[in-house]
């Protein structure tokens, strides 16, 4: 028993920030952002949109494509790193906007890498039998923990959400293999110190700045790089799958360096590689389902065609899947 995704959706906040924009609120350049990025604008929530908003209209979407209603969903499961509050799940208040009420609900951290994460599991409880129709998606609103005076991040970071429907396949077609991996002992790579138990929310940490994303951007770029060359590599021949037979690499879109890199290392050209960081920049958790449901929309992927998703991020975590479509 393969699960094989039956239905892709994305929403994008309507506002945009360009580098422009931003090199009047930071000392920053577009050309800096550019060259060392590839972003060229991000879009941002509006003040009422939430995190579950985002997650809604992209499942909508999803769930529409599948042909489904939301009360045939089994099991929802949000990847998210800025859910709407600590506690409950963004996937609970998802479940009730959706009115999917026969639905379990739960939510995933692992940051960039969480919808991989959060796909793996669906692809389990589908493989085991347990659940049928499975909702995943991946939802960021980063602006709010976005610190707008820190030129380090906030050129990177973006909001969106993307959502995916996933069904037993009954066919050969349909996720051929998910491998999650992590390494805790890089942790303070990339993180908000304040907020958790380990540093509640005071004046102090406030004042401090201490509840906004902090990475150490060069650091985690140079693991990022060696790792997901390997990732690929192995997730290939662990398939006996060519390169030259993948339709197209859906990578988690962080930086065009990492992006390149990673394609290189596979041989393949960039024109089999879904990009749209220049638009959104880094959605963490959202950037790969977006990117999928672009890449489904625009008929990039058709029937049978192989792809292979990857992602590296806070954690550290790191993942990737490959699908016969
Ligand atoms: O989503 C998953 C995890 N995230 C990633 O995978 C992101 C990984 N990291 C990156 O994408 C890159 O490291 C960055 C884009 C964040 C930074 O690029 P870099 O080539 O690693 O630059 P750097 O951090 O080594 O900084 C180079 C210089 C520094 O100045 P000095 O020390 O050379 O004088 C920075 O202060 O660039 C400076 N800098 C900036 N200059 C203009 C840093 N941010 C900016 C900025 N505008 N926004």
């Amino acid at each position: 028993m393969r699960s094989r995704i039956i239905g892709t959706g994305s929403y994008l906040p309507e506002r945009v920030i360009t580098n422009f924009d931003l090199e009047k609120m930071v000392d920053t350049s577009d050309e800096w952002i550019r060259e060392r990025t590839g972003i060229r604008e991000r879009r941002v929530a509006s003040e009422e949109e939430v995190a579950s908003d985002l997650a809604h209209e992209a499942s909508v979407k999803a769930l529409q494509m599948a042909g489904l209603s939301p009360k045939d969903i089994d099991l929802i499961i949000v990847a998210t790193v800025s859910g709407d509050m600590p506690l409950p799940s963004t996937a609970c208040i998802l479940q009730h906007k959706l009115d999917a009420t026969k639905a379990a609900a739960f939510d995933i951290n692992a940051a960039c890498s969480g919808f991989i994460y959060a796909l793996a599991v669906a692809d389990a409880f589908i493989k085991s039998g347990i659940y049928r129709n499975i909702l995943v998606v991946g939802t960021e609103v980063l602006s709010r923990f976005t610190d707008w005076q820190d030129r380090t991040t906030c050129v990177l970071l973006g909001d969106g959400a993307g959502a995916v429907v996933l069904t037993p396949s009954n066919n050969e077609y349909g996720v051929l293999s998910i491998k999650i991996f992590a390494d805790g002992s890089m942790w303070d790579l990339l993180h908000i110190p304040a907020g958790g138990s380990k540093m509640p929310a005071s004046e102090e940490t406030v004042k401090n700045r201490l509840h906004f994303i902090k990475m150490r951007g060069n650091e985690t770029f140079k693991v990022a790089v060696r790792t997901l060359e390997k990732l690929v590599i192995e997730t290939l021949k662990e398939n006996g799958v060519k390169s030259s037979e993948l339709a197209l690499l859906i990578p988690h879109q962080a930086n065009m360096r990492i992006i390149s890199a990673t394609a290189k290392r596979l041989g393949l050209s960039l024109d089999r590689v879904m990009l749209n960081l220049d638009k959104y920049g880094n959605t963490s958790a959202a950037s790969i389902p977006i990117a999928l449901d672009e890449a489904a929309r625009q008929g990039k992927i058709k029937e049978g065609d192989y792809i292979l998703l990857e992602a590296f991020g806070g954690g550290l975590t790191w993942g990737a899947a490959l699908i016969r479509w």
